[in-house]
Formats: structure tokens, C-alpha cells, sequence
């Protein structure tokens, strides 16, 4: 079958079979391999896209489902001129990865969080972020990093 999915702006139009996941649409087809897999089973969060703005897990989603609707991966979050997005930002500054893997998920579970909730409390971001693991970090740092990205003084 024919896939429109227009992905960080630009339009991608392409045949897959029927079956095709998204994550594997925006990997393999748009050739965009920010987005990660970690468990192709709905339990990491390594592959969360916004869908229309509304974070998903990429993994869960065809192609098929996504077509002539809209995804931001990671690599969509930086300004034009390559510009770090705040959480990416505060991710950095406040040590918010190790091994990296879970970070493109969580930053963009992170960008969904905060369009709802612009100034969450920890508990809140802890709560948000509860479908995204990370097997490095122990959270402490990644909460603080999305503190940081809403504007609030981080409270360690
Ligand atoms: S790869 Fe999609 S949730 Fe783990
Ligand atoms: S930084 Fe390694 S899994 Fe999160």
C-alpha cells in the first residue's frame, strides 16, 4: 500500500506492506534513526514520536495508521539551524543520560508532557514519563532535565 506520513515537516510518501510499523517507516523509509527500538513490544518508550502532537509509541502503530497525518521525531525538535530544543538542552545540562538509548523516547514523552502540563511538579514528570524506561539513570537526572526544560528552579 501507498504511505503519506508528513514527518518533521517534510512529506515522505512511500509502498509498504500492510504490516509495516511506524518506528520502522520513520527509521527505514525516511531514513530518520534518532528514534530507537528497544523492545518492539509496547514497553520501553524508546520509539515515542509525537502523532499529531500527541505522543506515541511507534512501535504499536502502522504505518498504515499514521497515513496523511503528521510525526515529530527527535531529530524534528532542533530550530532550522540545528538549534537545541530546551529539553534537549537540559537533558545535557543536567546529566539527564548515560548510555543514551532511552533518550530520543524520553525527550519526546518529555515535549508531550509539558504541552499538557507546562509546569509539572516531579511526582507529575515521574508520573508522565512512567511508559518511557531507562536502564542507566535511576529518573532522578531525567526528572530534574524536564524541571529545568518547563522553567522551574530545580529543587534537588
Ligand atoms: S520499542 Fe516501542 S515501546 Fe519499546
Ligand atoms: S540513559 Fe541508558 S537507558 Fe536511559
Amino acid at each position: 500500500m501507498r504511505v503519506t506520513i508528513e514527518i518533521n515537516g517534510r512529506t515522505v510518501t512511500d509502498e509498504v506492506e500492510d504490516r509495516t510499523l511506524l518506528v520502522h517507516f520513520v527509521r527505514e523509509n525516511a531514513g530518520l534513526t534518532a528514534t530507537n527500538i528497544g523492545c518492539d513490544t509496547t514497553s520501553c518508550g524508546a520509539c515515542t514520536v509525537l502523532l499529531d502532537g500527541e505522543s506515541v509509541k511507534s512501535c504499536t502503530v502502522l504505518a498504515a495508521q499514521a497515513d496523511g497525518h503528521k510525526v515529530t521525531t527527535l531529530e524534528g525538535l532542533s530550530g532550522p539551524d540545528g538549534e537545541q530544543h530546551p529539553l534537549q538542552r537540559s537533558f545535557r545540562e543536567q546529566h539527564g543520560l548515560q548510555c543514551g538509548f532511552c533518550t530520543p523516547g524520553m525527550i519526546m514523552a518529555s515535549a508531550s508532557l509539558l504541552a499538557h502540563n507546562p509546569k509539572p511538579t516531579r511526582d507529575e514528570v515521574r508520573e508522565g514519563l512512567e511508559g518511557n524506561l531507562c536502564r542507566c539513570t535511576g529518573y532522578h537526572n531525567i526528572v530534574s532535565a524536564v524541571i529545568e526544560a518547563s522553567g522551574q528552579e530545580v529543587d534537588r
